[in-house]
């Protein structure tokens, strides 16, 4: 009798919800960026998109919103920070609000190359943080390459001094508005999808980025002269939400992280491929000119720019700094 009750109960309650259970629609989760598609964080999210849902299609899906369509960046950081949406990958100047210690990345030449940066991201330090603003509910959960920033102008300089006076796009660091000012340029926080008209209409004259940025949002229609001066970097990181993170089962967890993994790999190794591709279809360009400073040269530029290493070392942390220039010394 019990038997027979439990048996139409259960019967019941399949016949009411497993048709709901299989026709239930994935959840969406929104992966908002900058940049376009065909870029090394565009490819990351189109790689971090079929991944997830190769694995868990039935209950995931990531819709991606590129260059600025839904929202510019630190717009994406305070979204992301109380769960609007689930997944960006800022650059790394554009965590001030939330902490000072990445402004490391920030800091002019203190990266030679791009091996360094990747030491020091790979380092204890480094990976500490991605948790460095778990508590105001943004969670790091790896580092993106885009490359080395190159300054480009509406004029020909090659001397510090050729700045002065000029007016220079930065992201919204105050350690790159700190740093055009240190040249008597004045600097110009922007958003990065409002760069393309400012250049086109001369509110700015110059502005610094990677190759494939510069080359990506087509700056070199109204930049025609660049400097190789590899002064500064512009890597990402990719964030979510901590609360969205931590009601994931272990599983989804560790389907994600695979996820991340893969397509971090895969966008590292398109940084790498397109920096040099992208500097070289500039450097062939009619109406442009890239100059390459002598060592002597560059030198002038870093005695420039580094006395900010030390008026930010107690706002970053020294210990931050030192594992930042070990990994500079291998
Ligand atoms: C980006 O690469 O995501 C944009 C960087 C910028 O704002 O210059």
């Amino acid at each position: 009798m019990i038997n027979r009750r439990i048996r139409s109960a259960l019967l019941g309650f399949i016949t009411l919800f497993l048709p709901m259970a299989l026709w239930a629609e994935p959840q969406q989760l929104v992966f908002s960026h900058v940049v376009s598609p065909d870029t090394p964080k565009g490819k990351m999210a189109k790689m971090f998109k079929s991944m997830v849902e190769k694995k868990m299609g039935d209950r995931f899906e990531i819709i991606i919103y590129p260059s600025a369509d839904l929202m510019d960046d630190d717009e994406a950081v305070n979204a992301i920070a109380e769960g609007r949406i689930h997944f960006a990958a800022p650059s790394l100047s554009k965590f001030e609000t939330y902490t000072q210690k990445l402004k490391v990345f920030d800091l002019p030449f203190l990266f030679p190359d791009m091996d360094a940066v990747n030491r020091f991201q790979n380092s204890p330090t480094g990976q500490s943080l991605l948790t460095s603003m778990e508590n105001q509910g943004i969670l790091g959960l790896g580092y993106l390459h885009n490359g080395l920033k190159q300054l480009t102008a509406d004029r020909p300089f090659t001397r510090p001094e050729d700045l002065a006076g000029l007016r220079f796009r930065t992201m919204n660091s105050d350690v790159l508005i700190k740093q055009f000012e240190l040249l008597n340029a004045e600097a110009v926080p922007m958003a990065f999808s409002e760069v393309y008209q400012a250049l086109a209409v001369k509110r700015i004259n110059g502005q610094e980025n990677t190759w494939s940025n510069i080359f990506s949002k087509a700056f070199y229609e109204h930049q025609p002269y660049m400097m190789i001066s590899n002064h500064g970097v512009l890597d990402y990181m990719l964030i979510t939400n901590t609360d969205f993170w931590k009601g994931l089962s272990e599983q989804d967890r560790f389907n994600f992280r695979y996820a991340i993994k893969m397509a971090l790999k895969y966008g590292n190794a398109v940084a790498k491929a397109k920096s040099t591709n992208d500097k070289t279809e500039l450097t062939h360009m009619k109406n442009v000119t890239v100059y390459e400073p002598t060592a002597a040269e560059l030198a002038t530029w870093q005695n420039a720019m580094q006395p900010l290493w030390a008026s930010y070392e107690k706002i970053i942390g020294k210990n931050i700094i030192d594992a930042a220039r070990k990994a500079g010394q291998p």
